[in-house]
Formats: structure tokens, sequence, C-alpha cells
């Protein structure tokens, strides 16, 4: 049989980076997908965690629809009407002192920003980041990144790593010339680990009496995903920059770095061709409205609860563990989660791995109580299916 057009043309055409998976998605609506030929999946992927306010909101799409018949690009240079309510939004909903916004595309343009405005304020060179964590794939965000970077080679000097939820070792990585810290508060790519609120605590005073600047990575636990607006009012900690993107336009590509007053100047120093666009901005407002109005962070609490007791009661064999913060969700198993998450598929469940032995679910906050029963139901009796006989003891 001839592969749909979608594969093939992608299989041909495309440069390979992506580890692809057999599903050709074209359409989508709240937190169920389809393929062409109609197959429907409950999506606890979200565009890796992006989708948080469902696919085809319908006010996202009216805000975008509205304001492409408006405008589309106006480079930062110029004033921008949508872009001024944006940023005024985002501050009102920062943690206490993050006064003000940079606009970009991404979450690894947001942490390479974020890099820049900490050399800059502080004139020094070096970070400390956690074993595990993630902040993205360009060649300074990769320098924070503890894995996949030994084929990239030399990287920006100056960067280490510590264990994460170690205070004591960090104490002993920085030095006169550490800028900043740089921390998840659950790292999602390194397996769905949360930090603890003490440690958080600790990190923030550290750095406070040190002069080194504390960045928090928001980049996937941003926007209600963890049950609050950002992950940071678990443990009651403003940093000095919050790194943003994945949800904050309901899919629009974006990136945001908040900023606390003491940081820069950079002006002429640091831009975007594309950063803050009206279109873009116009996206995250609505966004930003919506999870608000339909309290997406309480229901990101509630739904995590359910979905995590459903998984839990009684916990598979076959699962180590099950780390949950809000929709952010963690299953560790006792082997590979590959078989599992392919299975899954196959059974109408889309889910990611977060390394070799957890499959992560980071479905849209507006999955409905009934689509997290079908989900659980699933992923639990496909785990008992796929594991190893073994695995399970
Ligand atoms: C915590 C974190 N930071 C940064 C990034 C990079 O974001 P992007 O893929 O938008 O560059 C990611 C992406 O998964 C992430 O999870």
């Amino acid at each position: 049989m001839t592969p749909p057009e979608g594969p093939r043309l992608e299989d041909r055409f495309g440069f390979e980076v992506y580890p692809k998976r057999n599903v050709s998605i074209v359409n989508g609506r709240g937190a169920l997908l389809w393929d062409a030929a109609g197959h429907e999946y409950i999506d606890c992927a979200a565009g890796v965690g992006v989708a948080s306010v469902g696919h085809g909101n319908r006010a996202v799409a009216d805000a975008i629809a509205l304001q492409s018949r408006k405008l589309i690009t106006c480079p930062g240079i110029f004033y921008n009407d949508i872009r001024g309510r944006l940023m005024a939004k985002l501050v009102s909903l920062s943690p206490r002192g993050l006064n003000r916004v940079f606009l970009c595309n991404s979450g690894t343009e947001a942490m390479e920003a974020a890099l820049k405005f900490a050399r800059l304020t502080t004139g020094k060179h070096g970070f400390v980041s956690a074993m595990r964590g993630f902040h993205g794939r360009t060649l300074g965000a990769l320098s924070a990144t503890f894995r996949l970077r030994d084929e990239f080679e030399p990287l920006v000097p100056g960067h280490r790593f510590v264990p994460f939820n170690n205070l004591k070792k960090m104490e002993e990585a920085v030095d006169r010339d550490t800028a900043a810290v740089i921390l998840e508060i659950v790292q999602g790519e390194g397996g769905v680990r949360p930090a603890e609120v003490s440690y958080l605590k600790q990190v923030r005073r550290f750095c406070g009496d040190n002069g080194i600047l504390l960045i928090i990575d928001e980049v996937q636990t941003g926007f209600a995903r963890t049950g609050k607006m950002f992950a940071c009012e678990h443990a009651d900690v403003s940093p000095d920059m919050i790194t943003l993107a994945k949800a904050i336009a309901g899919g629009v590509p974006m990136g945001a770095v908040l900023c606390a007053d003491q940081i820069g100047p950079a002006a002429g120093k640091h831009g975007s061709t594309f950063g803050g666009n009206p279109l873009a901005c116009a996206a995250a407002l609505a966004t930003i409205d919506y999870i608000e109005a339909h309290d997406l962070a309480g229901e990101s609490r509630r739904k995590g609860r359910l979905f995590r007791d459903l998984l839990e009661q009684p916990r598979p064999a076959p699962v180590r563990e099950i780390r949950q913060v809000g929709l952010m969700i963690g299953i560790e198993l006792k082997s590979r989660a590959k078989p599992v998450i392919e299975a899954l598929a196959e059974k109408g469940v889309l889910a990611l791995p977060a390394g070799p032995t957890v499959v992560r679910l980071l479905p849209p906050l507006v999955i409905t109580r009934k689509q997290i029963r079908k989900a659980a139901r699933i992923i639990r009796e496909t785990i008992c299916e796929s594991c190893p006989v073994g695995a399970g003891s």
C-alpha cells in the first residue's frame, strides 16, 4: 500500500533529525487528534507541552484570524499596541520583581537571551546548571544542557553541572566568575523530576547572598502546566529571570524572558526579527485569557491528581514510580519506555518519552475527565502487556 502523502513527502524531502513515529496527524480538537484515515488519538503529548488550551481552540483561532487581517509583523524597533498589552499582561502574572519582558520565538532562544543578559548584568561568564536539565538545542542553551552535547563540542565555555536537589554541590561548584544558576522547577526532558521546595528556597537565598543570578527555565512548566501559572509559585520563589515558550501562545511559536529590574541594560545588544510579532502576541493574549477564564491551573491540579490516582490503583507491576505535578506526569518503568509508547500509539494514546525508562504525559489542560479515564485504562493495560516478563518483579 502507498503510504499517505504527508509521510511520503516528509521522508523524501525532510532533513532527518527526528526519530519519527508512524503517525501522521492532520486534525485536532481539544485533547483529540485524528490522522488522515480518521483514526482518533487521545493526545497526551500536546505538541510536547504546547497545546495546553487544546487543539482548534476557538478563542485562539479567532484572535489569530483577526490579527492576521490587521498586522502580522512589526519589528521591536517600532511600538505596537498588542505587544504592549501582552507585556503588561505577562508582568501582571509574574512573580514579584519581574517587571520587564523580552519576546522571542522559542524556548532555546529565550535561554540564549537569558544567558546573554546574565553576562551583561554581572560582567561574569560562568553558569551552573543541573544534571539531567534541558534548556534547548542552540549552542548556548545546549552548553547549559546536560545531555545531547558530545558531538557538538567545543561548546560555550564556563558551564558546570551539579546534581539536582543538592545545595552543597552547588555551593562547591560556583566561583567568583559565576554569573547565574539555571534550573527547571520540574525537570521535564530529564524524567519529570520535581525540585524540592526547601532546595529552591535555599538556592534562591544562596544566589542572592553571593551576587549570582537565578534563572528559572519554565519553558515546559509555565502557563498552568503544573497547577500554578508558573511552577516557581509552588516554592514562592522569585527568580531574576524566567524563560518561557511552549504553551505561551497556544501553539504559535513564541518565547519570552521575564526579567527583574536589575537585569541589563541591554539596549542595542540583543534582538530578534520575529520576536514579539503582533500575530504571536494576539495568540498569546487569547491563550493566557483562556487559561485564566477557565481556571486551567486549578483544572491541572485536579485532573493531574485524578490521572495519577487512576494510574496508581493499583500500580501496575512494571511501574517503578509515578511522579506527577499537575498535568505533568512521568511513569518510570522498570524496563524501556519506547515499546510502551509505540504500543500506546497503536491503541490510540499519544505519549512522550523522558529518558530511556520514563513515559511522560503532558495532555492539553482541557482534556476531559472521561478522556483521562479512558487514557489511564489504556496506559495501564499497555504497560502490563508491553513490558517484558520479569520487569514486573
Ligand atoms: C525546559 C525546557 N527548556 C527549553 C526547551 C527548548 O525549547 P524549544 O524547543 O522551544 O527551543 C525545552 C524544550 O523541550 C524545555 O523543555
